[in-house]
């Protein structure tokens, strides 16, 4: 299975219409965590298993991670679960906008693609627009949670919401980045750095009051 793909290649920049919430989820009110970069999915199965009073949606880039994921969800007969194929900084905005209001409570982005070089920074899934789009249709006191074991990423990536002003860093003052993952739950990534001791860098963001000027 192919490694990378790149976001801004012609095929991936069409817009997808991805299926509304009411087609996706036994219960389509409840709220949404969502999951950026699923890959293989078993961070969300867990999740999802352990939280039946949540729906969870994965969002992967790359289709064959897609259908493997849904695979073992359709396996397990989650209702509360679903894995779409999707390049998020195309498609994302739209099925947001089709939420119950306030329904959207947590955004996870772990372990993204790092992108190196400084050419390549603009494949980075994490971007302005994205943090807009999430800020848009995110309730006051939803979260999103971002982590990684590269720093220079990590810095990326709390920079750039740093400068957003419709999200608070929890971990304020000295502290940059959080020691625990908030969910008790591992992703592959997670679980391959844990075993190799590497640093995992983790922070949390909090949606403030500030209604959304377009
Ligand atoms: C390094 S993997 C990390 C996977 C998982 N979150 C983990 O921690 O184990 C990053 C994932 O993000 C996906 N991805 C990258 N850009 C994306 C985009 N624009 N839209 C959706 N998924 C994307 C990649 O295909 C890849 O599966």
């Amino acid at each position: 299975m192919r490694q990378h793909v790149n976001p801004l290649s012609q095929f991936f920049q069409l817009p997808l219409s991805l299926p509304s919430k009411n087609v996706l989820f036994r219960n389509p009110h409840y709220p949404i965590h969502l999951d950026i970069g699923s890959a293989k999915g078993e961070f969300l199965i867990e999740l999802a298993t352990k939280c039946p009073e949540w729906n969870f949606v994965g969002l992967e880039i790359r289709e064959p991670l897609v259908s493997l994921s849904e695979k073992k969800r359709k396996k397990l007969e989650l209702k509360n679960l679903k894995f779409l194929f999707c390049n998020v900084n195309v498609s994302l905005e739209e099925w947001l906008s089709g939420l119950d209001y306030g329904q959207l409570k947590r955004v996870s982005i772990q372990f993204p693609d790092p992108w190196f070089k400084r050419k390549h920074f603009k494949r980075r899934v994490l971007n302005k627009n994205l943090i807009n789009s999430i800020a848009k249709s995110m309730s006051n006191d939803g979260e999103i949670f971002i982590q990684s074991d590269i720093l220079k990423l990590i810095e990326y990536m709390t920079d750039t919401i740093d400068k957003n002003i419709y999200f608070n860093r929890k971990n304020i003052g000295d502290f940059r980045f959080i020691d625990k993952n908030p969910y008790n739950v591992n992703t592959d990534r997670e679980l391959f750095s844990l075993k190799k001791n590497l640093p995992i860098y983790r922070s949390m963001y909090i949606r403030n009051g500030l209604s959304f000027i377009n």
